[in-house]
This record gives structure tokens, C-alpha cells and sequence, in this order.
């Protein structure tokens, strides 16, 4: 199925989830300041069906700055920056409700508005023939790929910052996105593997 048309299918149930957990942002403010986690570490969450926290690791705690009853039972987006574009969550979402894994560049912020950027691996988890809830596991990514990756969220974030309707932002940031990733001849896994510097 072509990017437009995989995102075309999924895009009403996401603008619903993306309105229903929109009220829970947590009002952090970046500091401008960065961190990062070693590269043999794996920070871990799982989440319910609604993506509100089920399991936290330490190394997402330590990172994140939370203690772990701060975050059990909230939505994941507490970590969620202001600088992410709508656009990226709407594909994750609808991959992983239609059963499927995502890879995706994720920048989020810490309860201290320090933020950190993570490769993240995001899955749904099954029982019985059914999906249970979602898995994410991160690593940090190649500072390259940060590099490529920023100026392409901003051009997502500016064109939803366009349109004042968060379903009409959404929608024209995820046809932006699938007319990048044509004129780059790549499809999304394609273009994200390739600034992992592994093979599609
Ligand atoms: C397993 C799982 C892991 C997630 N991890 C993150 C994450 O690390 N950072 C983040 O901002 N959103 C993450 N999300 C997506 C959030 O649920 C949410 O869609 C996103 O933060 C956008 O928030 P908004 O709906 O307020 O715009 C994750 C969702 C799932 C299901």
C-alpha cells in the first residue's frame, strides 16, 4: 500500500486519539538544554491500548527524570516536545493499531525540559489474537541522523503551525511528509533506516 494511502486510512481514528490525549500535555517548557544515554542502554516503556504508561525501566526514569508513580497510568505523552511534529505520532499510532511495528526519531522532554532524542522501535503487543497494549524500546541514535532529521520535523511542525485546525495541521503535515519521502524515492522505513545507516 503506497505511504498516501496507508495514511489516508488510519488519519481519523489518529486525529481522534491525538484530540482525546491532547489534554494531557504537561505544560513543560524546554530548557534548551540536551541529554543523552549510552549506547548499550535500551530505555523501555509499555503502555495500555489508550498509550497511557504500563511499565517504565529505569533507564527511562533516570533519563526522563520521573519516579516511577509519577508516570504509571499517564499518557505517554508526558514526554512528548513541543517540536515533534502531529504528523509522526499519527503514523506510529496508525502502524501499531493496524498490528504493525514502527521505527521513528523522537525527540521528548524530560520533567526538567531537557530534552532527549531516542530511535525508537514501537510495537503492539498480542494475546489471544489480540493486541494488548504497546511496547516501545529506544536507543539513542546516531547524531548524524539528528542532524538530518531535525530540519525535516520542522518543516512538518511549520506547515501544521499553518493551519489551526488540529485535523486539518495533521493532515497536511502527513501529505507533506509522503511528498518528501516520494521526491526522496524512499518509503518511510527506507528513509528511516537510512539515516540509521542500516540496509532497508
Ligand atoms: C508504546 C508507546 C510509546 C510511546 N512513546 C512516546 C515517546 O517516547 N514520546 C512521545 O512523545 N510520545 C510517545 N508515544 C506517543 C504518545 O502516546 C502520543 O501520541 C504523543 O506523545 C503525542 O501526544 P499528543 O497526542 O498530545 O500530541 C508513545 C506511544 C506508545 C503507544
Amino acid at each position: 500500500m503506497s505511504f498516501d494511502r496507508v495514511a489516508e486510512s488510519g488519519l481519523s481514528r489518529t486525529v481522534r486519539l491525538v484530540n482525546a490525549m491532547s489534554g494531557a500535555r504537561s505544560g513543560i517548557r524546554p530548557t534548551g538544554r540536551s541529554r543523552t544515554f549510552g549506547r548499550d542502554e535500551v530505555i523501555v516503556t509499555k503502555t495500555d491500548l489508550q498509550g497511557r504508561i504500563t511499565y517504565a525501566n529505569d533507564v527511562f526514569l533516570r533519563v526522563a527524570v520521573y519516579d516511577e508513580h509519577e508516570v504509571i497510568g499517564r499518557p505517554h505523552n508526558i514526554i512528548r516536545h513541543p517540536d515533534m511534529p502531529r504528523a509522526v505520532f499519527g503514523l506510529l499510532w496508525q502502524e501499531i493499531q493496524a498490528g504493525r511495528e514502527i521505527f521513528a526519531y523522537v525527540n521528548n522532554l524530560a520533567s526538567d525540559g531537557v530534552n532527549y532524542w531516542v530511535f525508537a522501535h514501537v510495537t503492539p503487543t498480542w494475546a489471544n489474537g489480540r493486541i494488548v497494549g504497546y511496547h516501545s524500546n529506544r536507543r539513542v541514535p546516531d547524531l548524524g541522523a539528528v542532524h538530518t532529521i531535525e530540519p525535516v520535523y520542522a518543516q512538518l511542525l511549520a506547515e501544521e503551525r499553518r493551519h489551526s485546525h488540529p485535523v486539518r495541521a495533521i493532515e497536511a503535515s502527513t501529505a507533506l511528509l509522503g511528498r518528501v519521502l516520494d521526491d526522496a524515492g524512499v518509503t518511510y522505513d527506507q528513509f528511516v533506516w537510512s539515516l540509521a545507516g542500516a540496509s532497508a
